[in-house]
């Protein structure tokens, strides 16, 4: 892929005699998929485009929750409210795992959360769309979570071995995630006729921003390249996308419910689903910050934080004192 990304006019790579020996024994390194551990030396490059990447996962995982939190007083019974308070959980804990493997790289949370709020970084644009029906709640457990596993696999490969062990992790709470999703939308599409309505409501408003998950077409990925040559990127965002359309459309299929795209169709030579022209000009909206949601996500989140101050001044004020005592035990 890496070799491909090139031919496409991405940002053009160092070869191997225009590196210092340093950056050479490291991409030797990665050639030979030895991970990289937070001690190795590093290009600053790879570690800040690393740092980039990771806090945005993790910031992702978190505004993520918000979206999905605002159903589970409304769940329609006992069962789907505990399944979705431990998904909502679930999602916090892979922002504090990524959270973690970033902080490896020598930045500190607090900077990183200042960089959320302040729009320094980003956040997954799929998660400033509104969750309008229950069926929401199962096309984002059906195709967001799907989108995000597809994305995540090749992420348990990747070189920063802090990252790629988090990610084996949180792989396996993500088909949870996924398989609930699609719970939902197999009880609905198998209800009345109204709950098979909402069901192909919510794949019709759902099923192109999920696809804009996998970032823009590679030939305008800034990062692809350099990300694939340091083996963080192991599959580009056209090839992932397209095995999320190959593999979801057969699920649609057997729900009974159509995606919303009159040119999909199934291309035999290429062995691989046809579908109609994506309209990235949407996703650079929302992720300038124009999507439906952007500012009250935001909002939502500085209000936590600024909120739960007092807690973290208390678990702090806490650890301080134990840490003292222990000391004057030792001495
Ligand atoms: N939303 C927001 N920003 C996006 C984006 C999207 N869907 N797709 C691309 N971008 C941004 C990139 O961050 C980059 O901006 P930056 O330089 O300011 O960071 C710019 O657009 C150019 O895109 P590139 O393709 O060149 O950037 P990457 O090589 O980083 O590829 C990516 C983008 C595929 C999202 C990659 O960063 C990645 O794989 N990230 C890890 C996985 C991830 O973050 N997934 C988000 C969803 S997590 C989730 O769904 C949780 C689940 O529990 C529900």
């Amino acid at each position: 892929m890496y070799a491909q990304m090139v031919d496409t006019g991405a940002k053009r790579l160092r070869t191997s005699e225009e590196m210092s020996p340093e950056e050479r024994a490291f991409q030797e390194r990665i050639d030979a998929d030895i991970k990289i551990e937070p001690k190795d030396w590093m290009p600053e490059a790879y570690r800040k485009t690393l740092i980039r990447q990771i806090s945005q996962h993790a910031h992702s995982e978190i505004v993520g929750m918000l979206p999905e939190g605002n159903w589970i007083t409304r769940a329609p019974t006992l069962k789907r409210k505990a399944i979705l308070m431990a998904k909502v959980q679930d999602e916090a804990g892979h922002g504090l795992y990524l959270y973690a493997a970033a902080e490896t790289l020598g930045v500190s949370r607090d900077e990183l959360i200042a960089d959320l709020h302040s729009g320094k970084a980003k956040y997954s644009s799929i998660f400033n769309y509104p969750t309008l029906t229950w069926a929401d709640i199962g096309a984002i457990g059906w195709l967001v979570d799907g989108a995000a596993i597809m994305n995540q696999i090749p992420l348990c490969r990747c070189s920063h071995g802090p990252y790629s062990r988090a990610m084996i992790r949180v792989c396996k709470e993500e088909s949870f995630h996924q398989r609930q999703g699609f719970d939902i939308m197999m009880t609905l599409c198998r209800g009345t006729l109204e709950q098979k309505a909402m069901a192909q409501d919510a794949l019709n408003r759902w099923w192109w921003p999920s696809l804009m998950m996998f970032g823009p077409p590679d030939a305008d990925s800034v990062h692809s390249a350099q990300s694939a040559q340091w083996k963080i990127k192991i599959l580009s965002n056209d090839e992932l996308r397209q095995r999320f359309v190959d593999q979801t459309v057969p699920q649609a299929d057997y729900l009974g419910i159509k995606v919303p795209d009159p040119l999909l169709k199934w291309n035999d030579e290429r062995g691989h689903y046809d579908t109609s022209p994506i309209d990235f000009e949407e996703l650079y909206n929302v992720v300038k910050g124009n999507g439906p949601c952007n500012r009250d996500r935001l909002r939502t989140r500085v209000k936590a934080w600024e909120e739960g101050a007092w807690v973290r001044d208390a678990a702090l004020a806490h650890a301080e004192k134990r840490a003292a005592r222990s000391a004057r035990k030792a001495a």
